[in-house]
C-alpha cells in the first residue's frame, strides 16, 4: 500500500514504530507527541507574524516592538511549557538559554534530555521565508534526580531520537529515532501530522550547493578553492553546480536532504569554527542525514563523533550527500588542490 491509501498521522507511526521495540514503554510517543503540540502553539503565533504590525495598531493584540526576538522567546518558552511536566525528561537546555534548564521540582525527572534551538533562521521572519525549530533527544546517563551537565555533554551519536519543524509554504515534521528518516505535513483543517514523505533518501551526489558566499575573503584558501570548483563548468561531474541560500540552515539543510548537494558552514577569519551551534544545530541535523544515507563533517572529523565540552560550542559543518560531503572534506583539509 502507497503513503496515500494509508493514513498514518505522526502519533500512528511513532506508536507502531514502539511496537518493534520490545519492553518499549510508550515514553518515547508522548515525548515526540509533546513537541508535535510545542510545533503546532509555534506555528499559530508564526502565521500571525506579519499582522502583528496591522493588529496592534488596534490593541486587538497584545504585541509590540520586536516581533523576531518575541517569537524566539515564544517559542522558547513553548517547547520549555509544553515539555516540562510529563515526566520523560530530567533537564533541557536551548540555545536561548545559557545555562541548563531543569525540570520544576514539583514535577517527575525522567531518563530522557531534550536540546533544542526553538526557532532557526529568525533573521527570515519579517521576509515571509522559512524558519524553523530542531531537537534533539538523549538518554541521561546520570542515575537519578535532576539531569546534570553530563546528562546534556553527550557525543552526538548518543542521540536516540532527533529532527526539526519547518514554518514553510506548509509545516512539516521531520525525524529520526535511528530507523530511517520520516516527513510529516500538517493538515491544517484536521490540525494532524499526515506521513508525506517516508523514509527519505539523500542522493549519493547532488548538484546544488548552500553557503554565505559573502564570506568567501573570510575563508581558507581550500574552502575558496572548493567553491571555485563547483563553479567550474565540467558535464561529467555536474559542475557548476546550482546555488541556493535561504539563510536558515535547517531549511537549507532539508533542501539538501531532498535534492541532495551540500550546506557549508565553514570557519573563518572572524569565526574560527563558523557559526553554528554543535548541540542545537550541527549534531541533531547531523543524525538525521546520516540516517537518511548522507554525511556531516567539521571538515576534519565525522560530526557525531565528537565530544562536547561546553554547551554552545560552535563547529564548522558540512552536510548532505555522501559524495560531496567527502569532495568538501578533500579541499579543506589541503588533499585536493
Ligand atoms: P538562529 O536564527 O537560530 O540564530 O540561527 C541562524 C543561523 C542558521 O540558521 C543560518 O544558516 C545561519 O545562521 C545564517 O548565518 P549567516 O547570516 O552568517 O549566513
Ligand atoms: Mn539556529
Ligand atoms: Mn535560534
Amino acid at each position: 500500500m502507497s503513503t496515500a491509501d494509508r493514513l498514518v498521522t505522526l502519533e500512528r507511526h511513532i506508536i507502531e514504530g514502539e511496537r518493534n521495540h520490545p519492553g518499549a514503554t510508550g515514553e518515547f510517543s508522548s515525548l515526540l507527541h509533546g513537541l508535535s503540540l510545542a510545533a503546532k502553539l509555534i506555528w499559530r503565533e508564526v502565521t500571525k507574524a506579519g499582522l502583528v504590525n496591522i493588529l496592534g495598531k488596534t490593541d486587538r493584540m497584545n504585541i509590540s516592538g520586536d516581533v523576531v526576538k518575541k517569537l524566539d522567546v515564544f517559542a522558547d518558552e513553548t517547547i520549555y511549557r509544553a515539555m516540562d511536566h510529563l515526566g520523560h525528561l530530567c533537564v533541557m537546555a536551548s540555545e536561548e538559554n545559557e545555562d541548563l534548564l531543569h525540570i520544576p521540582s514539583h514535577y517527575p525527572n525522567g531518563k530522557y534530555v531534550l536540546l533544542y534551538d526553538p526557532l532557526d533562521g529568525s533573521s527570515n521572519i519579517d521576509a515571509n521565508a522559512t524558519i524553523g525549530t530542531i531537537f534533539s533527544v538523549y538518554r541521561r546517563v546520570s542515575q537519578e534526580g535532576p539531569g546534570t551537565m553530563a546528562d546534556i555533554l553527550q557525543s552526538g551519536n548518543q542521540q536516540v531520537a532527533a529532527g526539526y519543524v519547518l514554518f514553510g509554504s506548509s509545516m512539516m515534521f521531520v525525524y529520526t529515532t535511528g530507523h530511517g528518516v520520516h516527513g510529516f505535513t500538517l493538515d491544517p483543517s484536521v490540525g494532524e501530522f499526515l506521513l508525506s514523505h517516508e523514509n527519505i533518501r539523500i542522493p549519493p551526489k547532488g548538484t546544488i550547493y548552500s553557503v554565505n558566499e559573502g564570506n568567501t575573503n573570510r575563508w581558507s584558501a581550500g574552502m575558496q578553492r572548493y567553491v571555485r570548483w563547483l563553479k567550474e563548468e565540467d558535464a561529467a561531474t555536474g559542475r557548476p553546480y546550482s546555488s541556493r541560500y535561504i539563510g536558515s540552515m535547517v531549511a537549507d539543510v532539508h533542501r539538501t536532504m531532498l535534492y541532495g548537494g551540500i550546506y557549508c558552514y565553514p570557519g573563518d577569519t572572524k569565526n574560527p569554527r563558523g557559526k553554528l551551534r554543535l548541540m542545537y544545530e550541527n549534531n541533531p541535523l547531523a543524525y538525521v542525514i546520516e540516517e537518511a544515507g548522507g554525511a556531516c563533517s567539521t571538515g576534519e572529523t565525522r560530526m557525531l563523533d565528537l565530544v562536547p565540552k561546553s554547551l554552545h560550542e560552535r563547529y564548522p559543518m558540512f552536510i548532505g550527500s555522501v559524495e560531496d560531503v567527502r569532495i568538501a572534506t578533500e579541499f579543506v583539509t589541503g588533499k585536493r588542490t
